[in-house]
């Protein structure tokens, strides 16, 4: 049997008449940058997210480089967040001219640990990452009230988790602005790049449609900015996705529920921990091995059984060659736990047109290797 990670395809198939409805009608009216789709689809997703503003870009990591210029934040200043994330989160930091300051993740949610951020503040923090990682919320109550104390900033990198939410919050919510990537693989995700910020402050927004467009929110008036734009295309097939979206992510708990129960009986490895009153989105489903010398065995052992396992991800980025590349960063206290997970992570298939079969095969397949361990 053969598992794929991904499900594009599946999903493309189950609503191809809306989205090829949304894609001719991009088509015939002629308008594909900055058209009347975009300005759809963003009302869309600020009304879902019960946000003010919802303004489209590029790809999730412009979103966050752009939301940190927006703020004013760059050459000289300090952004903490952690890292085991994807690398766009500290090279978003980097291409806004600022330092990556680097802490500690929870060893059990693997997203930033609060208590680790207030002793990496020195003068020039301007802002706190937090990443929803996997799809579960950072504990942003928490980070809300270290950030007030130090009237600091905070931009969610939410590019894992559309439609998650905390125990009393929602994305959004306790932060200046959450970004997001819609790139193919995410929970929302279109047929290529784009990515979104939403957030309530005017400034914001306004400033992010500026950058966005060289600079540009009328013709032939510019001041310094880029090219970074949802084009409309992509906006329609993401709004015929949006309809779906709380669903898919239903899906996806269903499918995290049954690896949960029918791996019950594992004694090798951890399964992904969800916090109470959250609702996690399992963009994706995480495991770890308890000896970090047993995960590229196990990695190939499901490989080799025709499930496409990945890693998410295997080199934290202070780890990676040559960091810094002559950026700006600094490692505040241990990052053990951050490196554990990099050691130990294998993401499972997770996505919501999965089969009862493909999981039940993965099941096997896992406990198999399991049995196997001494
Ligand atoms: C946590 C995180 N941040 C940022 C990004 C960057 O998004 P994009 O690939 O759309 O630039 C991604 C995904 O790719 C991500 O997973």
């Amino acid at each position: 049997m053969k598992v794929e990670f991904y499900g594009h395809v599946r999903q493309y198939h189950n609503i191809k008449s809306e989205i090829d409805q949304n894609i001719s009608t991009v088509l015939e009216s002629g308008q594909y940058v900055m058209g009347p789709m975009l300005k759809r689809f963003e009302g869309e997703l600020a009304a879902y997210h019960g946000t003010k503003y919802a303004v489209g870009v590029g790809n999730g990591t412009d979103a966050i480089w752009l939301a940190l210029m927006a703020l004013g934040i760059g050459p000289g200043d300090e952004v903490i967040t952690h890292p085991n994330t994807f690398f766009a989160t500290a090279e978003a930091i980097w291409i806004a001219g600022a330092t990556a300051v680097f802490v500690d993740c929870d060893p059990k949610t693997k997203c930033i640990d609060p208590t680790k951020i207030e002793a990496a503040i020195t003068p020039k923090t301007k802002a706190i990452i937090p990443v929803h990682l996997y799809g579960q919320c950072a504990d942003m109550k928490a980070i809300k009230a270290i950030a007030d104390k130090h009237k600091l900033h905070i931009i969610e990198d939410n590019a894992q988790a559309i439609g998650a939410h905390g125990a009393g919050f929602k994305i959004g919510q306790l932060s200046d602005a959450a970004t997001t990537s819609f790139i193919i693989q995410k929970n929302l995700g279109t047929f290529g790049d784009s990515g979104a910020l939403v957030t309530n402050n005017e400034k914001i927004d306004a400033a992010t449609r500026r950058l966005r467009n060289h600079g540009s929110t009328a013709r032939n008036v510019h001041s310094f900015g880029f090219n970074s734009r949802l084009d409309d295309l992509h906006a329609g097939i993401l709004s015929a996705k949006l309809k779906h979206i709380d669903q898919y992510n239903d899906e996806r708990r269903k499918w995290a529920a049954r690896y949960t129960a029918g791996f019950k009986s594992a004694k090798h490895f951890t399964l992904p921990h969800e916090s109470p009153g959250y609702r996690h989105v399992f963009h994706l489903y995480a495991i770890e091995v308890k000896k970090p010398q047993t995960r590229d065995g196990l990695l190939k052992f499901l490989n080799d059984s025709g499930i496409d396992a990945k890693t998410h991800y295997s080199i934290a980025i202070h780890q990676q060659a040559g960091f810094p590349w002559r950026k700006g960063a600094r490692i505040h206290g241990t990052l053990t736990h951050a490196e554990h997970n990099a050691a130990t992570c294998i993401s499972l298939p997770m996505f919501p047109e999965l089969t009862e079969q493909e999981v039940d095969y993965v099941v096997a397949k896992t406990l198999e290797w399991d049995g196997r361990q001494s």
